[in-house]
């Protein structure tokens, strides 16, 4: 099935692992793009190092394009990608913010960039800035989804660009993939899907979670991590989201998250004000946040933990290989393409 998406990247077809901290890990990522998708490394958490180890691991797993996924606003995602650049990596995937400095690098070396979106008004200000395609992402997402349904942002940004669209946000089967492309899409990127795959780093335990919950158990809050983010309505998630934490226990934890990933604090204490309090903030609240996440998907504990989940969890009935996965969303896509063809 051949797209704008799969024509500019040279991939053999049009799904995409979103950039998933902790999950989009090297050997899911490898696995993605083997199966002909594009994966997308999650650098978020990652130091300059880290991230270049991890880029070389992809490399030693397959010789097909991947991106690498870089939260801008979070510290560390500067190194992050300028290690991308200097690794030549074909498809800087770039979100939380804009850098048409590092747009016009990545395209000077061959690359591609795709800006994640979840507005129309962040979409314009994407294409502005010159990147080449976009993930727009639809209220239905795991964690960062818009204030709209990915039934009407998909075709709302569609009227305002020619370029490539990946359709993020509820998509987890053949059905989806037909529905996206009828709106406009190019491509899917499954998140939910992919990361209850036999070759996802979530905890066993977790991905039967996934297979367990229906699209309603979900919990969609900005107590997290401060902007409206989706959960899985888990004890821990109602605990979390019940209020925001308090700006010194929130310190506490970020700290704490920080010391246990080894991440050098006068660096990150650099980043997270480089950019002013308000944003230092936010950054602590995300820090906080991760220490709830690994819990959740490292040790399948959904007491203390917080998942990060889509509506789409009430798709998921197995926890297949990757391949399958891609093979059979491929199948039910044409299938369901074909029987809305006129007889
Ligand atoms: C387990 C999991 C972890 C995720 N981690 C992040 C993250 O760290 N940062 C982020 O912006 N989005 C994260 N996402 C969201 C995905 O990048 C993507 O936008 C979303 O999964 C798409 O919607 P879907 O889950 O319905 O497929 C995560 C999603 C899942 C399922």
């Amino acid at each position: 099935m051949h797209t704008r998406l799969t024509r500019l990247l040279g991939i053999a077809h049009p799904i995409v692992l979103p950039g998933m901290t902790y999950v989009a890990i090297p050997s899911l990522v490898a696995a993605v793009s083997e199966a002909g998708g594009l994966g997308i490394l999650a650098s978020g958490g990652m130091s300059a190092d880290e991230c270049r180890a991890a880029i070389q691991q992809v490399r030693a797993f397959t010789n097909k394009p991947f991106g690498v996924g870089c939260s801008l606003m979070l510290p560390g995602a500067a190194a992050c990608a300028e290690v991308a650049v200097q690794e030549q990596v074909p498809v800087l995937n770039i979100s939380m913010g804009k850098d048409e400095s590092l747009v016009a690098r990545v395209k000077a070396y061959g690359g591609h960039v795709i800006a994640t979106v979840s507005s129309e008004k962040h979409a314009r200000s994407a294409i502005e800035s010159g990147v080449d395609g976009l993930i727009v992402t639809g209220h239905e997402a795991a964690a960062h989804g818009g204030a709209v349904t990915s039934l009407v942002l998909i075709p709302a940004v569609r009227d305002l660009t020619d370029l490539p669209i990946i359709a993020a946000g509820g998509f987890a089967d053949g059905r989806g993939l037909a529905a996206a492309l009828a709106l406009g899409a190019d491509a899917v990127a499954m998140g939910t899907r992919l990361a209850a795959s036999r070759e996802s780093p979530l905890h066993e335990a977790t991905k039967q979670m996934v297979v367990d919950k229906a699209a309603e158990d979900t919990i969609y809050s900005s107590n997290f991590d401060t902007f409206p983010c989706r959960v899985m309505h888990t004890p821990g998630g109602q605990k979390y989201t019940a209020s925001r934490l308090s700006p010194p226990r929130v310190v506490a934890r970020a700290l704490r998250a920080a010391s246990e990933l080894n991440t050098p604090m006068g660096q990150l204490a650099r980043d997270a004000l480089r950019e002013g309090p308000v944003q230092a903030v936010k950054i602590a609240y995300f820090g906080a946040a991760t220490l709830a996440m690994r819990k959740a998907m490292h040790q399948g504990d959904h007491e203390e933990g917080v998942q990060l989940i889509g509506q789409s969890q009430g798709l998921v009935h197995d926890v297949p290989p990757v391949a399958e996965i891609i093979a059979r969303v491929l199948a039910q896509a044409q299938e369901v393409m074909q029987a809305l063809l006129p007889r």
